[in-house]
């Protein structure tokens, strides 16, 4: 068992807490990671349970995401303090431990990172990271073709999602968070190594 609490209990709680839209991405995210899960030989149970509380959260207002911050002495980097939205993943990890009873440094790790990415990430990272991203609720251009090479290779559509967080990021002006180039730059490298790279991922 990797959560003391029932899954029953974690999906009420969340339907009281989140926005309908933001419920209703959750299950995408886990419908869409259980299904990476299996593809890339990942625990279900966990990449589920990652997708679940992943943006547990959210829509909790900013002025107490920050209180809650504080009171957990979490650590947050100067461009997490800055650009507001990037602050429910680190609290939603610990959310996901203190309120839910989720312990599994795993799964707590890729809560953490789902929004920025980091380096070095665990295939359950990849799994929650891009299932945030592709789940049937999202439509933006290039979706389908994400989630095409979403099932075909997974570093490949990391690396393409994050080449295009980047882009909107930038052209939005607003600031880029280093784990999300880095991210990118470690799987790209990975790439290289192995040979795999045509420099057209886009
Ligand atoms: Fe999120
Ligand atoms: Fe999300």
């Amino acid at each position: 068992m990797i959560c003391v609490i029932s899954k029953k209990f974690i999906l009420e709680d969340l339907k009281k807490n989140l926005t309908e839209e933001r419920f209703l991405h959750t299950l995408g995210v886990m419908e869409t990671a259980v299904t990476l899960a299996q593809r890339y030989g990942v625990d279900e149970e966990k990449a589920e349970l990652a997708a679940m509380v992943h943006d547990c959260a959210k829509d909790i207002p900013v002025a107490e995401q920050l209180n809650l911050v504080r009171e957990f002495g979490i650590l947050l980097d100067e461009i997490s303090r800055l650009e507001k939205a990037l602050i429910h993943a680190p609290l939603g990890a610990v959310l996901a431990r203190k309120r839910y009873g989720i312990e599994d440094p795993g799964i707590l790790r890729a809560v953490c990172v789902h929004t920025t990415g980091d380096e070095n990430m665990t295939t359950l990272d990849k799994v929650v990271f891009l299932a945030d991203y592709i789940e049937p609720g999202r439509n933006f251009p290039g979706v389908e073709k994400l989630r095409k090479v979403a099932l075909e290779d997974l570093d490949e559509a990391v690396i393409m999602a994050c080449n295009s967080t980047i882009k909107y990021v930038l052209e939005q002006g607003k600031l880029l968070h280093p784990r999300m180039v880095q991210a990118r730059n470690s799987l790209l490298l990975e790439k290289l190594k192995r040979g795999e790279v045509n420099g057209k991922s886009n």
